[in-house]
Protein backbone atom coordinates (compact mmCIF):
# COMPACT_ATOMS: atom_id res chain seq x y z
CA UNK A 1 0.00 0.00 0.00
CA UNK A 2 1.26 3.92 -0.99
CA UNK A 3 2.61 5.66 2.31
CA UNK A 4 0.25 9.09 2.55
CA UNK A 5 2.68 12.05 1.72
CA UNK A 6 4.41 13.81 5.22
CA UNK A 7 2.81 16.53 6.01
CA UNK A 8 5.11 18.99 7.57
CA UNK A 9 3.87 22.30 9.34
CA UNK A 10 7.10 25.07 9.02
CA UNK A 11 6.94 28.26 11.43
CA UNK A 12 8.44 31.52 10.03
CA UNK A 13 8.40 29.96 6.61
CA UNK A 14 7.26 33.42 5.64
CA UNK A 15 10.57 34.48 4.87
CA UNK A 16 14.57 33.21 5.35
CA UNK A 17 15.55 29.57 6.47
CA UNK A 18 12.11 28.65 7.11
CA UNK A 19 11.45 29.61 3.41
CA UNK A 20 14.04 27.90 2.15
CA UNK A 21 12.50 24.28 4.10
CA UNK A 22 9.38 24.98 3.43
CA UNK A 23 10.52 24.91 -0.71
CA UNK A 24 13.06 22.16 -0.23
CA UNK A 25 10.15 19.73 1.91
CA UNK A 26 7.91 20.69 -0.72
CA UNK A 27 10.56 19.49 -3.31
CA UNK A 28 10.83 15.98 -1.81
CA UNK A 29 7.35 15.45 -1.70
CA UNK A 30 6.32 17.06 1.75
CA UNK A 31 2.92 18.61 2.21
CA UNK A 32 3.58 22.08 3.76
CA UNK A 33 1.98 24.47 6.31
CA UNK A 34 3.58 27.85 5.40
CA UNK A 35 2.93 28.84 8.82
CA UNK A 36 3.70 32.87 9.85
CA UNK A 37 2.68 36.02 11.24
CA UNK A 38 3.09 37.24 8.36
CA UNK A 39 -0.06 36.40 6.84
CA UNK A 40 -0.04 37.79 3.40
CA UNK A 41 3.32 36.74 2.73
CA UNK A 42 2.70 33.19 3.71
CA UNK A 43 -0.22 33.26 0.91
CA UNK A 44 2.34 34.15 -1.30
CA UNK A 45 4.79 31.27 -0.59
CA UNK A 46 2.38 28.41 -0.44
CA UNK A 47 0.75 30.02 -3.69
CA UNK A 48 4.15 29.64 -5.37
CA UNK A 49 4.23 25.92 -4.12
CA UNK A 50 0.80 25.58 -5.31
CA UNK A 51 1.95 27.32 -9.21
CA UNK A 52 4.90 24.32 -8.97
CA UNK A 53 1.92 21.63 -8.37
CA UNK A 54 3.20 21.34 -4.62
CA UNK A 55 0.53 20.67 -2.04
CA UNK A 56 0.64 23.90 0.33
CA UNK A 57 -1.30 25.85 2.75
CA UNK A 58 -0.85 29.21 4.55
CA UNK A 59 -1.32 29.37 8.13
CA UNK A 60 -1.55 32.81 9.92
CA UNK A 61 -0.33 32.12 13.49
CA UNK A 62 1.64 34.41 16.60
CA UNK A 63 3.61 31.12 17.57
CA UNK A 64 4.07 32.92 21.15
CA UNK A 65 -0.07 32.66 21.52
CA UNK A 66 -1.02 29.50 22.38
CA UNK A 67 -3.99 29.84 21.31
CA UNK A 68 -3.21 30.50 17.94
CA UNK A 69 -0.48 27.54 17.64
CA UNK A 70 -3.55 25.44 18.61
CA UNK A 71 -5.25 26.60 15.66
CA UNK A 72 -2.57 26.39 13.48
CA UNK A 73 -2.23 22.44 14.35
CA UNK A 74 -6.12 21.67 14.46
CA UNK A 75 -5.97 23.04 11.11
CA UNK A 76 -3.40 21.30 9.55
CA UNK A 77 -4.62 18.22 10.83
CA UNK A 78 -8.14 18.94 9.68
CA UNK A 79 -6.70 19.57 6.40
CA UNK A 80 -4.46 16.46 5.91
CA UNK A 81 -5.52 14.17 8.35
CA UNK A 82 -1.90 13.92 9.95
CA UNK A 83 1.76 15.79 11.27
CA UNK A 84 4.61 14.24 10.77
CA UNK A 85 7.23 16.72 11.09
CA UNK A 86 7.53 20.78 12.82
CA UNK A 87 9.72 22.75 11.72
CA UNK A 88 10.50 25.63 14.65
CA UNK A 89 12.02 28.49 12.60
CA UNK A 90 9.80 31.40 13.44
CA UNK A 91 12.20 33.95 15.16
CA UNK A 92 12.73 37.36 16.77
CA UNK A 93 16.40 38.88 16.91
CA UNK A 94 17.69 41.28 18.88
CA UNK A 95 21.04 42.99 18.66
CA UNK A 96 21.03 45.68 22.00
CA UNK A 97 23.79 45.15 23.89
CA UNK A 98 22.85 43.55 27.72
CA UNK A 99 22.64 47.20 29.82
CA UNK A 100 20.27 48.83 26.63
CA UNK A 101 17.62 46.15 26.57
CA UNK A 102 14.40 46.57 28.64
CA UNK A 103 12.56 43.44 30.49
CA UNK A 104 10.16 44.05 28.07
CA UNK A 105 12.00 43.48 25.05
CA UNK A 106 13.81 40.77 26.40
CA UNK A 107 10.52 39.07 27.35
CA UNK A 108 9.27 39.42 23.85
CA UNK A 109 12.53 37.62 22.54
CA UNK A 110 11.78 34.85 24.91
CA UNK A 111 8.26 34.85 23.94
CA UNK A 112 8.66 34.16 20.03
CA UNK A 113 12.25 32.61 20.39
CA UNK A 114 11.81 29.91 23.08
CA UNK A 115 8.06 30.02 24.60
CA UNK A 116 7.05 29.46 20.84
CA UNK A 117 8.87 26.66 19.89
CA UNK A 118 8.16 25.41 23.20
CA UNK A 119 4.27 26.17 22.30
CA UNK A 120 4.70 24.14 18.79
CA UNK A 121 5.96 21.28 20.21
CA UNK A 122 3.63 20.96 22.56
CA UNK A 123 0.74 21.76 20.40
CA UNK A 124 2.17 19.36 17.70
CA UNK A 125 3.24 15.97 19.88
CA UNK A 126 -0.16 14.76 20.73
CA UNK A 127 -0.76 14.52 17.00
CA UNK A 128 2.17 12.85 16.63
CA UNK A 129 1.90 10.24 19.64
CA UNK A 130 -1.34 9.52 17.60
CA UNK A 131 0.60 8.48 15.03
CA UNK A 132 3.60 6.84 16.35
CA UNK A 133 5.67 8.60 14.94
CA UNK A 134 7.30 12.70 14.10
CA UNK A 135 10.34 14.59 13.50
CA UNK A 136 10.85 18.10 15.07
CA UNK A 137 13.42 20.32 14.04
CA UNK A 138 13.90 23.52 16.30
CA UNK A 139 16.18 26.15 15.10
CA UNK A 140 18.58 27.71 17.24
CA UNK A 141 21.69 29.19 16.18
CA UNK A 142 25.63 29.22 17.51
CA UNK A 143 24.22 31.99 19.70
CA UNK A 144 22.51 29.71 21.68
CA UNK A 145 26.09 27.41 21.96
CA UNK A 146 28.92 30.31 22.50
CA UNK A 147 26.63 33.24 23.79
CA UNK A 148 26.30 36.66 22.10
CA UNK A 149 28.41 37.13 19.79
CA UNK A 150 28.46 39.80 16.79
CA UNK A 151 25.19 39.85 15.75
CA UNK A 152 22.89 38.51 18.67
CA UNK A 153 22.85 39.43 21.78
CA UNK A 154 22.48 38.31 25.27
CA UNK A 155 18.62 38.06 24.82
CA UNK A 156 18.80 36.68 21.77
CA UNK A 157 21.39 33.63 23.04
CA UNK A 158 19.64 33.52 25.88
CA UNK A 159 16.66 32.60 23.86
CA UNK A 160 17.96 30.23 21.56
CA UNK A 161 20.23 28.31 24.40
CA UNK A 162 17.11 27.16 25.78
CA UNK A 163 15.50 26.08 22.80
CA UNK A 164 18.83 23.54 22.91
CA UNK A 165 17.87 22.39 26.21
CA UNK A 166 14.07 22.37 25.60
CA UNK A 167 15.12 19.91 22.50
CA UNK A 168 17.50 17.89 24.58
CA UNK A 169 14.34 17.05 27.54
CA UNK A 170 12.16 16.31 24.43
CA UNK A 171 14.26 13.86 23.13
CA UNK A 172 14.88 11.96 25.90
CA UNK A 173 10.78 12.52 26.95
CA UNK A 174 9.08 11.02 23.34
CA UNK A 175 12.06 9.05 21.86
CA UNK A 176 10.83 5.80 23.01
CA UNK A 177 7.29 7.22 21.64
CA UNK A 178 9.40 7.71 17.73
CA UNK A 179 9.16 10.98 18.02
CA UNK A 180 12.65 12.75 17.22
CA UNK A 181 13.37 16.15 18.10
CA UNK A 182 16.54 17.91 16.98
CA UNK A 183 18.18 21.47 16.48
CA UNK A 184 20.34 23.04 14.13
CA UNK A 185 22.33 25.87 14.81
CA UNK A 186 23.16 28.00 11.72
CA UNK A 187 25.73 31.16 12.27
CA UNK A 188 25.64 34.08 9.98
CA UNK A 189 22.70 33.29 6.96
CA UNK A 190 21.59 35.78 4.57
CA UNK A 191 18.20 36.82 5.51
CA UNK A 192 16.22 39.38 6.03
CA UNK A 193 16.95 39.03 9.52
CA UNK A 194 20.31 39.65 9.14
CA UNK A 195 19.88 42.13 6.50
CA UNK A 196 17.62 44.79 9.14
CA UNK A 197 20.56 43.71 11.78
CA UNK A 198 23.34 44.96 9.20
CA UNK A 199 21.46 48.04 8.30
CA UNK A 200 22.17 48.86 11.79
CA UNK A 201 26.31 48.63 11.67
CA UNK A 202 28.89 50.23 10.34
CA UNK A 203 30.59 49.79 7.02
CA UNK A 204 32.81 46.85 6.57
CA UNK A 205 30.75 45.16 9.70
CA UNK A 206 30.25 41.75 7.35
CA UNK A 207 33.97 41.81 6.89
CA UNK A 208 34.23 41.28 10.72
CA UNK A 209 31.94 38.38 10.72
CA UNK A 210 33.46 36.68 7.67
CA UNK A 211 36.72 37.18 8.89
CA UNK A 212 35.70 35.21 12.12
CA UNK A 213 34.31 32.66 10.07
CA UNK A 214 36.46 29.84 8.85
CA UNK A 215 34.72 29.26 5.53
CA UNK A 216 34.87 32.94 5.18
CA UNK A 217 31.35 33.72 4.07
CA UNK A 218 27.78 33.77 5.25
CA UNK A 219 25.27 30.78 4.40
CA UNK A 220 22.91 30.38 1.66
CA UNK A 221 19.15 30.18 3.69
CA UNK A 222 18.90 26.99 1.47
CA UNK A 223 22.06 25.24 2.67
CA UNK A 224 20.58 25.47 6.70
CA UNK A 225 17.22 24.20 5.08
CA UNK A 226 19.00 21.12 3.95
CA UNK A 227 20.25 20.28 7.41
CA UNK A 228 16.85 21.18 8.70
CA UNK A 229 15.34 18.60 5.82
CA UNK A 230 18.62 16.02 6.87
CA UNK A 231 17.33 15.97 10.37
CA UNK A 232 13.69 15.24 9.35
CA UNK A 233 13.99 12.55 7.04
CA UNK A 234 14.06 9.63 7.93
CA UNK A 235 17.86 9.34 7.08
CA UNK A 236 18.39 10.64 10.42
CA UNK A 237 16.43 7.84 11.77
CA UNK A 238 18.72 7.02 14.63
CA UNK A 239 19.35 10.58 15.32
CA UNK A 240 17.83 12.26 18.03
CA UNK A 241 18.74 15.18 20.51
CA UNK A 242 21.22 16.68 19.04
CA UNK A 243 22.07 20.17 17.83
CA UNK A 244 23.55 20.33 14.00
CA UNK A 245 25.59 23.11 13.76
CA UNK A 246 25.30 24.48 10.18
CA UNK A 247 28.03 27.16 10.56
CA UNK A 248 31.08 27.66 8.18
CA UNK A 249 33.23 26.12 11.23
CA UNK A 250 32.78 29.10 13.32
CA UNK A 251 32.37 26.78 16.04
CA UNK A 252 35.67 25.24 15.82
N1 LIG B 1 19.77 34.47 9.64
C1 LIG B 1 20.69 34.09 10.53
O1 LIG B 1 21.89 34.48 10.45
C2 LIG B 1 20.33 33.15 11.64
C3 LIG B 1 21.37 32.57 12.37
C4 LIG B 1 21.05 31.69 13.40
C5 LIG B 1 19.73 31.40 13.68
N2 LIG B 1 18.75 32.00 12.95
C6 LIG B 1 17.37 31.64 13.30
O2 LIG B 1 16.73 31.16 12.15
C7 LIG B 1 15.33 31.40 12.27
C8 LIG B 1 14.84 32.04 10.99
O3 LIG B 1 15.52 33.26 10.82
P1 LIG B 1 15.65 33.93 9.39
O4 LIG B 1 17.05 34.41 9.30
O5 LIG B 1 15.07 33.07 8.34
O6 LIG B 1 14.72 35.23 9.65
P2 LIG B 1 13.57 35.95 8.80
O7 LIG B 1 13.31 37.23 9.51
O8 LIG B 1 13.95 35.98 7.36
O9 LIG B 1 12.34 34.95 9.00
C9 LIG B 1 11.70 34.80 10.24
C10 LIG B 1 10.22 34.61 9.98
O10 LIG B 1 9.60 34.40 11.26
C11 LIG B 1 8.38 35.10 11.26
N3 LIG B 1 7.98 35.38 12.64
C12 LIG B 1 8.54 36.28 13.49
N4 LIG B 1 7.87 36.28 14.66
C13 LIG B 1 6.87 35.38 14.53
C14 LIG B 1 5.83 34.93 15.39
N5 LIG B 1 5.68 35.44 16.62
N6 LIG B 1 4.98 33.98 14.94
C15 LIG B 1 5.11 33.46 13.69
N7 LIG B 1 6.07 33.86 12.83
C16 LIG B 1 6.93 34.80 13.25
C17 LIG B 1 8.65 36.37 10.47
O11 LIG B 1 7.45 36.95 9.99
C18 LIG B 1 9.56 35.86 9.35
O12 LIG B 1 8.82 35.48 8.21
C19 LIG B 1 15.14 32.29 13.50
O13 LIG B 1 14.70 31.49 14.56
C20 LIG B 1 16.55 32.81 13.76
O14 LIG B 1 16.75 33.08 15.12
C21 LIG B 1 19.01 32.85 11.92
Amino acid sequence: MNQPAPVAIVTGAASGIGEATAKLLAERGYRVAVADLREEAAERVASALRVDGRDALAVAVDVADEAQVQRMVAQVVEHWQRLDVLVNSAGLESAKPFLDISLDEFRRVIDVNTAGTWLCCQQAIPQMLKQGSGAIVNVSSIAGQKGGGLLGTAAYATSKGAVIALTKSLAREFAKAGIRVNAVAPAFTLTDFVRRQLDTKPEGFVDTIYAATPMGRGAQPREIAAVIAFLASNDASFVTGHVYNADGGTAI
